[in-house]
């Protein structure tokens, strides 16, 4: 079997001389479907050699005409409106979900279950016991299996990742983050799936807060303990029918966290932060100095160093867009700056490569382990608010 790319074998998975073609079937076409097949499309001539071409075989939705549109427009070569068609189909190694919340876990665990690698967009499932079966699924099929956690994948973030386990940082002593964001401020913005906890899970927390949870164990550790506390600033909203429906979730959440190695953090996370586009935020304070990394800014790292050989009074602004820093290999000249959707494109390559050379996932890649415990997490920070208590986390 062969094709223009050189295809050899995909049953081993392995390429010979050129590379493998990976067959993706594609949950959901709106935000993240565009966001995900936008990184696919670019990967092969912009990670080149690819470790694999992705190969677009199908994409999944319940409309016909807006899956056909989509389709047509991302240039899969099918689509699908029932998403067990899509597993069952034999062209499909990897099966993406960028579907909503409530429609994760069911096709990712069929998927395993049919041996397709997994990737799916996070939270991973709408709590711990949800996300446990996923990651119970992906284990005994022994498929890959990543959850699209896709900000460990800015180069600036993987930066800093790089530094701490340098031990140029030493000992850290704080994690402050906040994901901000404005687009339910408005009590008249309507009811959505996000706002209803039977398909989202949770809110403000699950949708911004598993972000940073992720990125706070990513790059301090892991939690030993949290105490938090969750708002819901507007009960009802219209139900876009004429009538009024409940919101079911958090609209907020701020989180004190004692982590196992000593350092103390904060997060806190809002759709209720007017002005607030898409504020990503954190700082790390730390034996040897500060970073400070802002996702509006995403080529850029606040750094201030307190080592005695390159001592800062402040933070100074670094531009991370060198050849040697993560990921730029693969794009342009110095300067000559990089966006969020490119995020997708590294999170891609890290997961083509590890189906194609076996190699694991974990732990710049974000597996269903990394997942599950995200939601032990968010699953805390609901029972502290409710208890009044702190909770420790067990796993
Ligand atoms: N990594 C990130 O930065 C990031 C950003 C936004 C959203 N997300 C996550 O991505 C997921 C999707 O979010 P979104 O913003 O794209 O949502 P969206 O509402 O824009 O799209 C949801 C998609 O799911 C599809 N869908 C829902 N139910 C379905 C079903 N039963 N069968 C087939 N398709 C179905 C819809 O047709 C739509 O295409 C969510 O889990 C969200 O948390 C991640």
């Amino acid at each position: 079997m062969s094709d223009e790319v050189g295809f050899v074998s995909m049953a081993s998975g392995k390429a010979e001389g050129e590379a493998p073609r990976i067959g993706v079937g594609m949950l959901g076409y709106a935000f993240m479907g565009k966001a995900h097949t936008n990184a696919l499309k670019k990967l092969p001539y912009m990670i080149y050699p690819p470790a694999a071409v992705p190969r677009l075989v199908a994409i999944c939705g319940r409309d016909q005409g807006a899956v056909s549109a989509a389709a047509q427009r991302y240039g899969y070569e099918k689509y699908y409106t029932d998403w067990h068609q899509l597993i069952e189909d034999p062209d499909v190694q990897l099966f993406d979900n960028g579907g909503a919340n409530d429609i994760h876990a069911e096709p990712c665990i069929a998927a395993a279950r049919a041996g397709k690698h997994v990737l799916c967009e996070k939270p991973l499932g709408r709590d711990a016991e949800e996300s446990k079966a996923m990651l119970d699924a992906v284990t005994k099929a022994g498929v890959k299996h990543m959850v699209a956690f896709n900000y460990r994948f800015v180069p600036a973030v993987r930066q800093v990742r790089n530094l701490i386990e340098s031990g140029a940082l030493g000992r850290i002593y704080h994690w402050r983050a906040v994901y901000l964001q404005e687009w339910i401020a408005d009590p008249d913005f309507p009811m959505v799936w996000r706002l209803d906890k039977t398909r989202a899970g949770s809110g403000a927390l699950g949708d911004l807060g598993a972000h940073i949870i992720d990125l706070a164990r990513y790059l301090v550790g892991e939690p030993a303990r949290i105490a938090a506390m969750t708002k819901t600033f507007i009960k009802e909203r219209p139900d876009g029918k004429g009538g009024r429906a409940e919101v079911t979730v958090d609209d907020a959440f701020a989180a004190v966290v004692e982590f196992e190695n000593g350092a103390l953090g904060t997060l806190e996370s809002t759709r209720f932060a007017p002005g607030r586009k898409n504020h990503n935020v954190f700082e790390i304070n730390a034996e040897n100095g500060s970073l400070r990394f802002n996702l509006e800014r995403l080529n850029e790292l606040e750094v201030m160093w307190r080592d005695g050989r390159r001592e800062t009074q402040g933070f100074t602004q670094v531009l991370i867009t060198e050849r040697h820093h993560p990921y730029w290999e693969h794009w342009w000249p110095h300067g000559h700056i990089i966006g969020w959707e490119h995020t997708f494109v590294h999170e891609f390559d890290h997961l083509l490569r590890a189906i194609v050379n076996d190699a694991p996932i974990a732990p710049y890649g974000a597996t269903f382990e990394d997942g599950y415990r995200c939601a032990v997490i968010c699953d805390a920070v609901l029972e502290s608010a409710a208890s009044g208590r702190a909770v420790e986390i067990k796993y």
